[in-house]
């Protein structure tokens, strides 16, 4: 019984002293959505050059998510034009602090 009690104890400690992830910071990371915004974040979620197609909302969706799909679009994993050339002038923290920032914004589905 001791011994699972202080297991526990151990596996509690060695979970807290894991570093965390360089977390974004939504601060930092609005000023960065600047060059973003043209395109995401019109309402209906499409835009109009050159011809008009729907983007993804980001607004609300998960941190981990839009991390993943930038470091996608960098690696040249996910292949998308704008994408390719707009996440490739993104440093990690860049795209830490950008998706902090989506992730809390949520204005409803319309916008
Ligand atoms: C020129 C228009 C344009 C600009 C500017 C733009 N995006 Fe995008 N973005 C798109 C389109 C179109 C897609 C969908 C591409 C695809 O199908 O892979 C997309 C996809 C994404 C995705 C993946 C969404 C998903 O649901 O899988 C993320 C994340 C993203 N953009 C983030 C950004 C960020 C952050 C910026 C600014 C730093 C930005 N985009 C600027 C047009 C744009």
């Amino acid at each position: 019984m001791r011994t699972i009690a202080l297991t526990l104890c151990v596996s509690v400690l060695m979970t807290l002293a894991v570093p965390v992830q360089a977390a974004g910071d939504p601060k930092a990371g609005q000023p960065k959505t600047s060059m973003c915004a043209g395109c995401h974040g019109i309402p209906g979620w499409r835009t109009a050059y050159p011809r008009v197609y729907s983007v993804p909302k980001l607004g609300g969706q998960h941190a981990d998510y839009i991390v993943a799909a930038l470091k996608a679009y960098k690696s040249g994993e996910r292949l998308h034009p704008s994408m390719v050339g707009i996440a490739a002038s993104l440093s990690e923290q860049d795209m830490e602090d950008i998706a902090a920032y989506y992730e809390s914004s949520y204005n409803g589905p319309a916008n």
